[in-house]
């Protein structure tokens, strides 16, 4: 039997090249090699307020840009994670056994709780969550991005809390991250990561951004003042650029070096927009078409549900079973 994966993506704001290149780009390439279930996860997402209509339209968007990017559904299942609420439910389980100090502890929850006027508690308990849709399907490898890798290492530590109280019950889940990418820097501001909520029209790199606007952001990338590429001294704005092209490209330091050593700036960043745009045009092209499908997203949808379903059923009998719960 082949391993499982799961990894999910909020349905807010535009996915970016971060979420492409830290996640998405990684699940394509190991789809193969596991069984493997990616979440839209929608109940995440309302832990601060969702305009509902834009929700709703953003869910069938992001599971189009699953498929666009290369998520094949004969082998992988897409799912909505508020269609299996067996989600919700285990997560309620693993909070009655995660200390809340283990969740204030978060880097994320300290700077989105920062952000909100009032902080609802869906935010602290936001990594239980995550914890139990990778628990409910016993999943053992978990792709993604750096900014994830404390979350998961919480879902180890909840996960390993569980089973000494109650038993082995829960796979214990690893982290993989991509060797390129997994921390894709603004391009405005290269010293903060790439993220789909920050403010200001040159961040971030949409995967639907049109090939024209792409190019326009690079070419205004943040910099410095140095003429030309010099290895032995990157400044973080280059240095995110030469990170984004290896990642897309599959791309070795050397061939990094070989391509970029040298190059003035300006000739840099037409290079990697044409690496950048290339990619993303035939992922758009896919997308269109995709959603002037509608019935088949939605399909697609109803069926992972309805494959993953027994999954998440069985986990949480067991665990029911494990801590004495009647039903
Ligand atoms: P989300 O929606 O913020 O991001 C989705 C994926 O994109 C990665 N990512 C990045 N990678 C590289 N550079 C960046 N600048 C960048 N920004 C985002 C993230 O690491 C992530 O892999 N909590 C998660 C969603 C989630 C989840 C899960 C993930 C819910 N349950 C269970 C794994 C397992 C999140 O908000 O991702």
């Amino acid at each position: 039997m082949k391993a499982r994966v799961f990894s999910g993506v909020q349905p807010t704001g535009n996915l970016h090249i971060g979420n492409y290149l830290g996640a998405l780009k990684n699940w394509v390439e190991i789809q193969g090699n596991y069984e493997s279930i990616f979440g839209i996860v929608d109940l995440h997402a309302v832990t601060v307020y969702q305009e509902p209509a834009e929700l709703r339209a953003k869910i069938l968007e992001t599971a189009a840009l699953f498929l666009a990017a290369g998520i094949d559904p004969k082998h992988s299942t897409i799912v909505v994670q508020s269609s299996v609420p067996e989600h919700a439910e285990l997560a309620w389980m693993l909070t009655c056994v995660t200390p809340v100090g283990w969740l204030e502890r978060m880097t994320q929850y300290k700077a989105k709780s920062q952000a909100q006027e009032t902080v609802g508690d869906g935010l602290l308990q936001y990594p239980v969550l995550m914890t139990a849709d990778i628990l409910v399907y016993q999943a053992a490898v978990v792709p993604v991005g750096e900014d994830q890798a404390q979350h998961l290492e919480l879902a180890r530590d909840i996960a390993q809390r569980f089973n000494s109280l109650y038993g082995e019950t829960f796979v214990m889940p690893g982290t993989s991250l991509p060797l390129a990418g997994a921390r894709v820097m603004g391009l405005d501001d290269p010293t903060k990561k790439m993220s789909k909520s920050a403010a200001g029209s040159g961040h971030a790199i949409g995967l639907s951004d049109a090939p024209e606007v792409a190019r326009k952001k690079i070419m205004r990338a943040t910099t410095d003042s140095q003429p030309a590429v010099d290895f032995e001294n990157l400044s973080p704005g280059v240095l995110n650029l030469i990170e984004i092209s290896k990642a897309f490209m599959g791309w070795g330091s050397q061939q990094a070096n070989a391509e970029f050593s040298g190059l003035r700036y300006g000739d840099l960043k037409k290079k990697v927009a044409d690496i950048v745009v290339s990619h993303l045009e035939p992922m758009q092209k896919r997308y269109a078409e995709i959603m002037n499908e509608p019935g088949y997203l939605t399909g697609v949808l109803k069926e992972g549900a309805e494959r993953v379903s027994p999954i998440a059923k069985s986990t949480v009998q067991l665990v029911k079973e494990r801590m004495g719960l009647y039903a």
